[in-house]
């Protein structure tokens, strides 16, 4: 082996060239390179040791000592180089060969899969999806409500027989003798938005509703969807053109066979309920009721400080649990509200399928 430290001659330095160009050569990876180059650049190292005997030689030899090792210096330099780029290249194949990911493999949900969505929600945001898009905006009005919002203002005054029907959940009476109650309706919205916004109106109000009655249809809280429209000239035409587009979409077929049966709501004149032709949902020949409607009555129109001579429109209300029931084969109502977490992972929706119109709405 070539001493570094009393190598001179040009043919050492050759010889030292080749020697520490092949260690760059048989490097294997950075971490071997990094100590080839220290061994021979570094500090210490023994290109550095030879530099360091520049100042010892002879004034005539100092030049030419000088001029060769710098050149040994830049030669093992473009060899660390060169070899630093191969393994660099190499180092980064192989972690782009190990760590692939395939972008074609489904979504790993993780703990998202475990939650379910209420088949109650579901529906309601494919009810809501379809009314935005028709141009309505969502209301709210509070659960607990007073006689007057549940009742007065939508023409149901206190001796009206209607009253009796809701089976209404009263709270005690306060000092004045009023009495505040769970809203048997989502009717009370209509009023709360007619006393404040200007038509053209253009709402649908969900929520919970309370009614004293319990069976296997009936739960004392369930849920409805009020619609409501007012405008000027806003006519019987355009509610049932509504419902009819809200049905096919909701249910997701091409054509459902309703019918308007009249009917009597204090509020609305004339009133309706609307039955669908139940091959809608697989069961032909049957028909099944789906909601209350009308024309919203000129008292409630003037109750709420519209000029009933002017405006005009229509209002329904639907059951949205019902909806439930008849668009995914639900049969027991009370199970609905049981928490029980078996019935809700058999009917319950994945938490990333939120539905759109555009994408599907149950798919
Ligand atoms: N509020 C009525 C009910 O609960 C439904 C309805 C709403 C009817 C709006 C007509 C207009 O039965």
């Amino acid at each position: 082996m070539t001493s570094d430290t009393t190598a001179t001659t040009p043919t050492d330095l050759a010889a030292l060239t080749s020697e520490l160009t092949s260690e760059v050569a048989a490097a294997t990876d950075l971490v071997a390179l990094e100590a080839v180059r220290v061994a021979a650049l570094g500090k210490k190292g023994r290109v550095s040791a030879l530099m360091g005997r520049l100042g010892s030689l002879p004034a005539d030899e100092k030049k030419s000592f000088g001029a060769a090792v710098n050149a040994l210096k830049a030669a093992v330099t473009a060899a660390l180089d060169a070899r630093k780029a191969e393994l660099e290249t190499a180092a980064l194949d192989a972690r782009l060969a190990t760590e692939r990911a395939d972008v074609t493999l489904p979504v790993r949900l993780g703990p998202v899969a475990e939650g379910r969505v209420h088949p109650v929600s579901q529906v309601l945001d494919e009810v809501i999806e379809i009314f935005a898009d028709m141009g309505f905006a969502v209301a709210e009005g509070p659960d607990i409500e007073t006689d007057a919002m549940n009742f007065d203002m939508l023409n149901i005054p206190a001796e009206h027989p209607a009253r009796q029907d809701h089976d209404t959940f009263y709270f005690s009476p306060g000092a004045d003798g009023s009495r505040l109650l769970l809203r048997t309706h989502t009717s009370p919205v209509q009023i709360r938005t007619m006393s404040t916004q200007k038509p053209p109106i253009r709402i649908i109000a969900p929520g919970r509703v309370y009614r004293c009655d319990s069976d296997q249809t009936h739960t004392p809280m369930f849920h409805q969807i009020e619609g409501l429209v007012i405008d000027e000239t806003t006519h019987m035409g355009h509610l049932k053109w509504v419902l009819e587009e809200f049905c096919k979409a909701f249910f997701e077929v091409d054509a459902v066979k309703m019918r308007f049966r009249a009917s009597h709501f204090p509020f609305t004149e004339p009133s309706m309920e609307v039955d669908i032709g139940a091959e809608a949902i697989g069961k032909p020949g049957q028909w099944l009721e789906i909601l209350g409607c009308g024309m919203v009555h000129p008292n409630v129109l003037r109750n709420c400080g519209l000029d009933p001579e002017k405006y005009q429109g229509f209002a329904f209300g639907m059951g949205l649990d019902r909806l439930t029931m008849l668009k995914y084969g639900i049969p027991d109502l009370r199970a609905f509200f049981s928490g029980d977490l078996k019935w809700l992972r058999h009917y319950g929706f994945g938490v990333l399928d939120v539905p759109t119109l555009g994408g599907g709405l149950s798919s």
